[in-house]
C-alpha cells in the first residue's frame, strides 16, 4: 500500500486537460467528451480557425491554443499558461497526427521524415512535457494505431511512427509510475475522420476494406473518445503501459478466405 494515497488517480472534475490535434476528428471528439465530464479542457491544434470553432461548441474557445506538436518551445508555453490559470497539467491526450500512404519504394524521404516528426517526435515532446510538468495522479493517453500493431503494406512510414508511439508509451509508463502518472495508448482501427481524405488514399477500396472488419463498419471518433476518457479516469487506476485496440475486432485475427465467407459477413 506504500504511496497509494499520494499516487491515487485523480478525478476529471476541474482537471487541466491538454489535447493536441483538437480541431477535428478524434481529438475534437475527445475534447468535447472531457468537457462534458467537467474537465477544464485546453484544446490545441495548428488549425486555429477550426480549432476555435470546435472548442466553442463545448465552451472552451477562449482556452484554445495554437500548438504545433513539433515545436519544442510551444509545449512549454501552453503548460505555463495552464499553470498560470490555476489548471496545471493533469491529463494529456496526444492526438495530432497525419498519414501518408505509399509503398516503401515510392516513399519520398521528406514524407517519411514528416511522419516521424509529426506522429513520433510530436508525441515524444508531449510525453517529455508530461514527465516534467504533470501533477501526481495524472494520465497521458497517446494515439497510436492498429497500423502500429499490425504491419500494413503501403503504410510503412505511418506504421513505423505508430509502432514507435507504442514504445514511447511503455518506457514512459515505467519511468513515471513512481510519480503516480499513468501512460497508455489507444490503437484505433478505421475511424471515420478526414485523415484519409488525401489523394494517397484515393485507390483504397473502402467497401471491401469494411467487409474485412469483423464488426462490418468503421468506428466513430466518439467511440475512441470514450476509451481515452476511461484511460484518464480513476476507473483505470491500475492500468499503465498498455495498448487498447479500438478497431471493431480487426486486430483480433484473420478470417481464412473461403468462396463465400466475406459475402456471408455482409448478409446481416
Ligand atoms: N482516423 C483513423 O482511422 C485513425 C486510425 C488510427 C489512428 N488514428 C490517429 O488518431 C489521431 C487523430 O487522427 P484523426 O483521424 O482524428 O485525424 P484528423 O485529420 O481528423 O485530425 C488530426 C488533427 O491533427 C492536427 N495536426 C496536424 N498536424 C499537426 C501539428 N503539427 N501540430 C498539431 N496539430 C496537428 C490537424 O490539424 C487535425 O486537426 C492521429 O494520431 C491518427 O494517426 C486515426
Amino acid at each position: 500500500m506504500t504511496g497509494a494515497r499520494e499516487t491515487a488517480a485523480r478525478d476529471l472534475e476541474g482537471a487541466g486537460v491538454l489535447i493536441t490535434g483538437a480541431a477535428k476528428g478524434i481529438g475534437a471528439a475527445t475534447a468535447a467528451a472531457f468537457a462534458a465530464r467537467g474537465a477544464v479542457v485546453y484544446p490545441t491544434d495548428v488549425d486555429a480557425d477550426r480549432g476555435r470553432a470546435a472548442a466553442a461548441e463545448y465552451g472552451a474557445a477562449e482556452r484554445f491554443k495554437v500548438l504545433d506538436v513539433r515545436d519544442e518551445e510551444g509545449w512549454g508555453r501552453v503548460v505555463a499558461e495552464m499553470e498560470a490559470d490555476g489548471h496545471p497539467l493533469q491529463v494529456m491526450v496526444n492526438s495530432a497526427g497525419a498519414a501518408i500512404r505509399a509503398s516503401l519504394a515510392d516513399t519520398p524521404l521528406d514524407g517519411f521524415r514528416r511522419m516521424v516528426d509529426l506522429n513520433l517526435v510530436g508525441t515524444f515532446l508531449g510525453v517529455r512535457t508530461a514527465a516534467r510538468h504533470m501533477v501526481a495522479g495524472g494520465a497521458v493517453v497517446n494515439i497510436s494505431s492498429l497500423r502500429g500493431v499490425v504491419a500494413t503494406a503501403e503504410l510503412g512510414a505511418y506504421g513505423a511512427s505508430k509502432f514507435g508511439v507504442r514504445a514511447l508509451t511503455r518506457v514512459a509508463a515505467i519511468e513515471l509510475a513512481h510519480k503516480g502518472i499513468r501512460v497508455n495508448d489507444v490503437c484505433p482501427g478505421s475511424i471515420d475522420t478526414e485523415i484519409t481524405a488525401v489523394p494517397d488514399f484515393d485507390h483504397v477500396d473502402v467497401e471491401s476494406y469494411v467487409r474485412t472488419i469483423p464488426m462490418q463498419r468503421r468506428g466513430a471518433p466518439e467511440e475512441v473518445a470514450e476509451v481515452i476518457l476511461f484511460l484518464a479516469e480513476p476507473r483505470s487506476s491500475y492500468i499503465t503501459g498498455v495498448d487498447l485496440l479500438v478497431d471493431g475486432g480487426t486486430g483480433a485475427g484473420v478470417t481464412t478466405p473461403t468462396k463465400n465467407n466475406l459475402d456471408k459477413n455482409t448478409e446481416n
